[in-house]
């Protein structure tokens, strides 16, 4: 029977398949999947489920897939219950608190902030002592300051353009966030002997090429 491994679609997807390549994996069919959301590997170890990833947390959770590959940003946004097993050092990016450049956050009044991550957002500023009103946004948040719905976002930033593109600034740097690898715990118990074994082989290829000291981990 084969592993079934829940795949976030999009950037996690296009930076994780050299990795599942370098572990042996024939990736030839995904990367020619097109428009197709369940892909097997051709000698059937693999059945790559090709989700959003707020859905990847809800495929694990109901026992769905065996194996979850995600952002940490979305695993901590949706209480993360399953075991997190490896840290694959990829799709690294940063929370951060952004705005307009007369943005004051010293100012009187309780601000208004827009996030796709509510959870994270509110424990941020809860941490600082500050009642906000938060805005849950869906997608594009940069938005949000632009056109007056909120005086500032937190949200992910990898490379920086789209808020430079858009006039936004950084006014705090929150947590880092990379890609994990999640397992169902109750398929964890039943195939502990193919789950180790890819961690392992992706464990070693993480580690040779994070070789300066920035090395894979296994969490469990
Ligand atoms: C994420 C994030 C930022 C952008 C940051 O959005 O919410 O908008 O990436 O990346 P950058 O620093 O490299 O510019 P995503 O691309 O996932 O799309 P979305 O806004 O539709 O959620």
């Amino acid at each position: 029977m084969s592993l079934k491994i829940a795949l976030t679609k999009g950037r996690v997807e296009h930076q994780v398949l050299p990795l599942l390549e370098a572990a042996g994996i024939n990736c030839s069919l995904l990367k020619e999947k097109n428009r197709k959301l369940i892909i097997n590997t051709a000698n059937g170890e693999f059945q790559f489920i090709l989700a959003k990833g707020p859905d990847v947390t809800t495929y694990l959770n109901a026992g769905a897939v065996d194996i979850g590959i995600v952002g940490s940003d979305i695993l901590t946004e949706q209480r993360n219950q399953q075991a997190e097993l490896l840290d694959l050092k990829v799709g690294q990016c940063q929370f951060v608190l952004a705005s307009t450049n007369n943005f004051n956050f010293n100012q009187p009044g309780r601000k208004v902030i827009g996030t796709k991550y509510p959870l994270i957002t509110q424990r941020y500023f809860e941490k600082l002592g500050r009642d906000v009103e938060i805005i849950k946004i869906e997608g594009s948040v940069e938005l949000a300051p632009l056109i007056g719905l909120a005086d500032a976002i937190v949200d992910i930033t990898e490379t920086g353009s789209t808020l430079r593109e858009n006039n936004l600034y950084v006014y705090d740097y929150l947590d880092l966030v990379s890609t994990r690898l999640v397992a169902n715990r109750m398929s964890l118990k039943q195939h502990a002997t193919e789950i180790f074994s890819l961690v392992d082989r992706l464990m070693s290829v993480v580690q040779d090429l994070n070789q300066s000291g920035n090395q894979g981990s296994r969490i469990k």
